[in-house]
């Protein structure tokens, strides 16, 4: 990891922890007050803690143009994004993705490349529905290797996350702890619970919290909408499509217009915000993020709403390639962040546990 980072975060945390003013703000603080000295496993931690709500960027009487030149949720952010870079498995692909929203567009259009290709190469072999237009067979040559590998991948940065910050034998307490944090996204509610300063210093809100809920859970009903699919098709034989009272629609369509929904609020919010109070050098990475989320989930309710027309295999080589994309880069952009943060929380957890 980048040592010119660290020192960087090192030196804000020494000044934090002599103010102490922030004390109530997020779970940084409590974590952060309890060293005396900070090490690499210390920064780290409390990098992939920090919710990036920027609530203490903006009561802190240190900033620019006083001489300590606080800017915590940067130093943080920095040390954060270099800790995935340099965590993520292979490094190299990391390297080139992460910061880079071009990479990831690239990647989103040679995964539509390698779906018409297919299409054409395989296409009309006698299925139904989607599966006349690629044989479910391909799909699944196609797509359980991209499901299996990122998750190969993440194991490996897990692990490794796990020994640079020290990381204790986990208890199911420590999992429920973070979990239960995970799902309300408390840390992003603000230190008093009235909300974050992410997009405006003077403006205390929820929206950010919201749509983030609004993609994190539309994105686990999609996710519970393919996974019922597949048991459907294995288990009672039954094949896509399916109608718009079955569950895989049920599931799939509200979660599919949350994700829309919240990935819009997300980039306008994004768009308004600061990128000096975040890692500006990641900020086309993320954006980038978002919006391939936003296409997943979009493309996903065009292929619904035009299932049945002639425009149905555009819009699913446009839908199957999205998503192929975003399950290959998985490892290797901020949806990566999920994961680490989770790691983070139940690493807090244990913190907690022991004091
Ligand atoms: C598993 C638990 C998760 C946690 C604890 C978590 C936490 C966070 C936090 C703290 C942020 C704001 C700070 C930052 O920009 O890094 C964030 C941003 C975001 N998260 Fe999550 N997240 C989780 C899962 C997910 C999932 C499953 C998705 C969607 C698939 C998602 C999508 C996003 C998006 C789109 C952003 C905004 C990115 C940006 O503004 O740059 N998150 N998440
Ligand atoms: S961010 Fe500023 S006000 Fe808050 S604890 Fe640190 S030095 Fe003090
Ligand atoms: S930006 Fe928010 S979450 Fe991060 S340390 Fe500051 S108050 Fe805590």
């Amino acid at each position: 990891m980048q040592t010119d980072l660290l020192q960087e975060a090192r030196r804000q945390s020494e000044i934090c922890n002599a103010c102490r003013y922030c004390e109530g703000y997020c779970s940084v603080f409590p974590a952060l007050h309890e060293e005396r000295f900070f090490t690499d496993a210390n920064l780290t931690q409390l990098a992939n803690l920090c919710h990036n709500c920027r609530g203490c960027y903006y009561a802190c009487q240190y900033t620019a143009p006083h001489e300590f030149d606080l800017n915590l949720p940067k130093a943080l952010a920095e040390v954060r994004q270099d800790s995935w870079e340099s965590f993520a498995w292979p490094a190299p692909l990391a390297r080139w993705f992460q910061k880079s929203g071009v990479m990831i567009a690239l990647a989103t259009i040679l995964g539509f490349a390698v779906h018409f290709l297919a299409f054409r190469a395989l296409g009309s072999s006698g299925g139904e529905g989607f599966y006349a237009v690629l044989p479910h067979s391909a799909m699944v040559a196609i797509f359980l290797p991209a499901f299996l590998f990122p998750l190969l991948s993440i194991a490996v940065s897990l692990r490794r996350y796990w020994q640079a910050t020290d990381g204790a034998r986990v208890t199911v307490t420590n999992v429920v702890d973070a979990f239960s944090s995970a799902a309300k996204m408390k840390n992003l509610a603000g230190g008093h619970g009235d909300g974050c300063n992410f997009e405006d210093e003077d403006r205390f809100s929820h929206t950010r919290r919201l749509s983030h809920q609004a993609v994190m859970y539309g994105f686990l009903l999609c996710f519970a909408s393919t996974s019922v699919g597949t048991l459907m098709h294995y288990l009672l034989d039954l094949p896509a499509p399916y109608s718009l009272w079955s569950l895989p629609k049920l599931l799939g369509i509200p979660g599919g217009i949350l994700m829309v929904a919240g990935t819009v609020v997300l980039a306008t919010l994004k768009l308004k915000a600061d990128k000096n109070l975040g890692a500006p050098s990641a900020w086309g990475g993320e954006m980038a993020f978002v919006l391939l989320l936003f296409l997943v989930a979009f493309s996903g309710l065009l292929l619904y709403a035009f299932g049945n027309t002639a425009v149905m295999p555009a819009m699913l080589a446009i839908h199957l390639g999205s998503v192929l994309s975003f399950f290959l880069l998985t490892p290797y952009t901020k949806m990566a962040h999920g994961f680490y943060r989770l790691a983070a929380l139940v690493r807090d957890a244990q913190r907690k546990a022991a004091g």
